[in-house]
């Protein structure tokens, strides 16, 4: 029997990343605001995307899940939003005609604002100050009056996440995401790239494909589904008074819900099984992430299934990988077995990004593309070779030009990373290298299904 769970029983656990707040009564005053602020999604969206993640657990569809590593009150704009909007779009597309497979979008956006730090404090030139949390928690300018945790910002941020997403909303359901706008996608920097012209056949070939379907009488007016999309929004669960007073009674089912975004997710450093964050995650009926690292056991993994996910719903608990391509290869395979040999149902996805981190020679956070990509690999061979679905992918990126991981088409060199590095926290990939990441998975995944119906076949037939 587990103990009894209520919105501030973390309250009594271990927990970690906690800001030092230097005044308690202000941090109570913002959450008493926040409780009466109006959620920011409805429980019944969660159900569907959990309806929909249920799909993926049972190979039927796939996850992308991408966005900033951190959003910033600083890039808070519309062409920002709309620009990550369209790259997603334009990567789902790429998967959906590419590789006939239907796309399940959550954004790390509209909510992703604190940040877990392998540090407390951070030193420059003799210089030691607490370390930079993410804007809903303190300023990243290295002052000290910047670093010190305010409360007031968790209200800017719901206000940004707000904004931000009404925008998504009006952009998925308002005739922006209809498929027969599929060529007005093409962010104007990556048109004239090899992915902008790679993208444009694809188009072409869905317009084609559309224009056929319209002569058969499918059209956007007849079938909704080719005139809106949907896009869910997640983050990391991190700050917990935030969390907490954004939880809310959903009427129709009686369940609480987190509406502060329709997936929640506990990252690597808060995933202690008996750690606040865990604590409240379980008790919340959003469908819900974890992050595992290389450094997991499979009898910690099976009891952090059992206390997210204890009813075996699938759709419920994502698992999302970040190991790093070696160790996706040595340990993920143990863990997989452990998983399926005890019948837990999970959606397994790739995080390629935060094991690939590296020091550039010009002393810039960065990440290689072709890790990245390795890593993918690595993940779809060890699901190929234990019978198992890749449920997904996780990405840092941005519709934004920017140069902060090296390599891809537009071969961005260690030395071209100070030309536009504006991430707030790690780095991501611009639109063309994520649209050039979304090609080559779309490969991957096409050759994986025609394994899986050639096989079917050969069984058929013996
Ligand atoms: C992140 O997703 O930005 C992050 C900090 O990831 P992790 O918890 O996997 O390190
Ligand atoms: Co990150």
């Amino acid at each position: 029997m587990s103990n009894p769970w209520s919105l501030t029983s973390w309250r009594d656990k271990p927990i970690c990343q906690v800001p030092a707040y230097p005044d308690p009564e202000k941090v109570a005053a913002v959450e008493k605001d926040l409780r009466r602020y109006p959620p920011l999604v409805f429980a019944g969206e969660a159900r569907r995307l959990k309806k929909e993640l249920a799909e993926v657990a049972e190979g039927q569809a796939f996850l992308l899940q991408g966005g900033d590593c951190a959003e910033s009150f600083a890039e808070f704009h519309p062409d920002n939003i709309r620009d990550m909007f369209r790259v997603l779009l334009q990567m789902a597309v790429v998967l959906t005609f590419g590789a006939t497979v239907p796309v399940v979008k959550a954004g790390r956006f509209a909510g992703q604002f604190a940040k877990p730090r392998s540090a407390d404090t951070e030193t420059i030139d003799g210089v030691t100050l607490p370390s930079y949390r993410g804007d809903m928690i303190n300023g990243m300018e290295f002052t000290e009056e910047a670093r010190v945790p305010d409360p007031s910002r968790m209200i800017q941020a719901y206000n940004q996440s707000a904004a931000t997403l009404n925008l998504l909303r009006a952009f998925a359901q308002g005739g922006y995401a209809d498929l027969n706008q599929v060529n007005q996608w093409t962010l104007g920097f990556v048109s004239d790239s090899p992915q902008g012209h790679r993208y444009q056949d694809l188009a072409d070939q869905l317009t084609e494909s559309l224009a056929f379907m319209a002569a058969c009488g499918v059209t956007s007016d007849s079938i909704p589904q080719l005139r809106y999309t949907s896009l869910y929004t997640s983050h990391e669960a991190l700050l917990l008074p935030y969390e907490e007073a954004m939880t809310r009674v959903d009427s129709t089912s009686g369940d609480r819900y987190d509406t502060s975004a329709h997936m929640l997710w506990i990252g690597e450093r808060t995933r202690q099984l008996d750690g606040a964050h865990v604590e409240f995650l379980r008790g919340v009926a959003n469908p819900l992430g974890v992050k595992i690292g290389p450094t997991i056991k499979a009898d910690e993994l099976l009891r952090l299934i059992d206390i997210l996910s204890p009813a075996n719903e699938p759709g419920r608990l994502t698992l999302i990988v970040r190991m790093g391509p070696d160790k996706v290869r040595q340990v993920l395979p143990g863990l997989i077995r452990a998983v399926r040999n005890n019948g837990r149902n999970v959606i397994w996805v790739s995080d390629p990004m935060h094991s690939n981190t590296v020091a550039s020679a010009n002393g810039y956070k960065t990440r290689h593309f072709d890790q990245i990509l390795e890593e993918v690999r690595a993940f779809f061979d060890v699901h190929e070779e234990e019978g198992t679905y890749p449920g997904g992918v996780h990405f840092e990126m941005t519709g934004q030009d920017v140069t902060e991981c090296v390599g891809g088409a537009q071969a961005i060199t260690e030395a071209r990373l100070s030309d536009r590095y504006d991430t707030h926290c790690d780095p991501r990939l611009n639109a063309s290298q994520a649209l050039e990441l979304a090609f080559l998975l779309a490969e991957i995944l096409k050759e994986g299904r025609t394994r899986d119906r050639n096989r079917r076949r050969a069984i058929a037939s013996s």
